[in-house]
């Protein structure tokens, strides 16, 4: 294990990728009316929205998806090549983040960037950050899946609280140029959700675009793509033989769950969110 851990804001992040000084620039970024930010808590579709998003971007040419780590076409802000990474990146400018909305919320609502909050069903995000800490080895080693349950719960896996970073980047609904957008919405319409991407973005969506983002931004094109799937990266990182970043794609519980997922997300026009109801989150939002 490989584990060193940088706190900010609080919060426990993976230390090769993250120091105080890579931390404090994003937090200080000037970001440009032409960007675009995907935020997210891990394992909640990040992967995949940078997959679409460079689709969208290329008018539907899968040459930069397959030619470009995602890394690169759409660095993380918070990580420590991130610099470098946007140094002759042309406008529009794809970022990510996993911060907490309390930490880039200032620097985002001095500027007209617009946001990507991209949430999941907290349950699957558990499962699949459960699995991924066998992956990872700058993250913690888990014990039992009970345990680490209950360490999500109290918000102290690295990354901080599922909850609270749903809620802060909620709370910036009308403070932002934010569009919210579910992993499960992205499984059902993935064609409605990248016309409603490309409405927010102003981009826009020729038949052949939506062609080619539904082929090449599939579970299993993205398992394949060897730009997308971090495959790449060396084994004292990630080691591959505790399996796969691409591990599953699919809800643990079934569609039920995800429909009571939806629900407690305000203004998402998911055609599960007519069903009404409290969701599980709900109470806790
Ligand atoms: S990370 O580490 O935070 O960047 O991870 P993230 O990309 O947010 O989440 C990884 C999970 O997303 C799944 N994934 C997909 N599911 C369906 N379709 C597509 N195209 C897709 N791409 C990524 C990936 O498999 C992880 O979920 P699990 O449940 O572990 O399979």
């Amino acid at each position: 294990r490989m584990e060193v851990t940088e706190t900010f804001a609080g919060i426990a992040l993976p230390g090769h990728l993250h120091t105080q000084e890579s931390l404090g620039f994003a937090a200080a970024f000037t970001f440009r009316p032409t960007d675009v930010l995907i935020a997210t808590y891990p394992k909640s579709g990040t992967t995949w929205m940078q997959e679409i998003l460079t689709l969208l971007f290329s008018l539907g040419d899968a040459r930069p998806a397959k030619t470009i780590p995602n890394w690169e076409r759409a660095p993380w802000l918070e990580q420590i090549y991130c610099r470098e990474a946007l140094q002759d990146t042309e406008t529009p400018r794809l970022l990510t983040t996993h911060l907490p909305a309390h930490v880039l919320a200032p620097a985002l609502q001095r500027s007209k960037a617009k946001v990507i909050y991209v949430a999941r069903n907290p349950k699957d995000v558990a499962v699949s950050f459960y699995h991924f800490h066998h992956l990872a080895k700058f993250l913690p080693d888990p014990s039992s899946f009970d345990d680490f349950l209950t360490q999500f719960l109290e918000g102290t896996v690295h990354y901080g609280s599922w909850f609270d970073h749903v809620k802060g980047w909620l709370g910036q609904r009308h403070l932002l140029d934010i569009l919210y957008v579910t992993y499960e919405e992205l499984h059902q319409d993935l064609r409605g959700t990248a016309q409603r991407l490309s409405t927010f973005l102003g981009c826009p969506l020729a038949p052949g675009t939506l062609a080619a983002l539904e082929q090449h931004c599939s579970f299993s094109a993205m398992r394949d793509n060897t730009m997308a799937n971090y495959s790449l990266i060396p084994n004292e990182i990630m080691d591959h033989s505790q399996g796969r970043f691409m591990r599953k794609g699919q809800g643990e519980l079934g569609w039920g769950a995800r429909g009571v997922w939806e629900c407690s997300i305000p203004d998402s026009p998911s055609p599960l969110s007519h069903r009404g109801g409290r969701g599980l989150a709900q109470p806790l939002l």
